[in-house]
């Protein structure tokens, strides 16, 4: 039983360190934040202030230094590695900066993948890929390698990719830094769309104050701490 009140994510004391030659690099300095189930954060902050280190460490990609992830209030750096992939793949869809698609592999394929990597069967897999595509607007490229599609298109096949399995949280670090303004607001309107539709929980990580602006709660990265803006 899920308690609806509940936050998606409950993030406390988050600290990460580096140790590079004998230095120490505090770069998250006890980060508390409450996500609620279908909001829209935005986080902005200057280059180095630790923003994608946030977002790996939510992510579990990374492991913090100090202080504990909730999600729906299960401490999650308690799981096994095992049990730890098995979660963020069922439960967090990533884009980055970079799209990071296979270059051998079609568009359909790059969406199949994590279904397939989830012993999926390869229909259901294309299947549901293929709905992805059409979804993104892109029904009429699958066959396309990430070489033959504009950025915009390789942006939006990351995120159907992302979005493949049903994700309930979606971490994004500039997916639109590299578009022109009309493509970025098309996938930023399509992640809006995303979230009508199925509630997902969106983090946003961007250096556009008008992107960020987009989003209904507005926090920025600052001293290693999240404080709104
Ligand atoms: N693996 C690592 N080892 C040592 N230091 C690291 C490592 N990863 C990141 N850092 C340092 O941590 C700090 C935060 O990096 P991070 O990538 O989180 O910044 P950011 O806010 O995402 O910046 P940008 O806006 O430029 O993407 C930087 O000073 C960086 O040099
Ligand atoms: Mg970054």
């Amino acid at each position: 039983m899920t308690d609806a009140s509940l936050p998606l994510l409950r993030i406390r004391g988050l600290a990460k360190t580096y140790w590079l030659e004998q230095k120490q690099i505090e770069v998250l300095r006890g980060v508390d934040l409450d996500v609620m189930a279908g909001e829209r954060i935005s986080i902005i902050g200057r280059s180095g202030s630790g923003k994608s280190t946030f977002l790996h460490v939510i992510g579990t990609l990374d492991v913090p230094t100090q202080g504990e992830v909730h999600y729906l209030g299960e401490p999650v750096f308690q799981k096994s590695p095992a049990e730890l992939a098995a979660f963020r793949n069922r439960t967090i869809g990533f884009v980055f900066q970079f799209h990071h698609l296979l270059p051998e592999f079609s568009a359909l394929e790059n969406v199949a993948m994590p279904a397939l990597i989830q012993r999926i069967d390869r229909g259901a897999a294309e299947g549901r890929a293929k709905e992805m595509l059409d979804l993104v607007g892109l029904g009429h490229r699958i066959g396309h390698r990430p070489g033959e599609l504009s950025g915009g298109e390789q942006q939006r096949v990351a995120i159907a990719r992302a979005l493949v399995l049903g994700p309930r949280l979606l971490l994004a670090d500039e997916p639109t830094g590299n578009l022109d303004e009309a493509s970025a607001a098309g996938i930023h309107d399509l992640i809006d769309e995303m979230n009508r539709r199925t509630g997902l929980t969106v983090i946003l990580v961007t250096h556009s104050s008008h992107l960020a602006e987009r989003m209904p709660r507005r926090l920025r990265m600052d001293e290693g701490r999240l404080v709104p803006v």
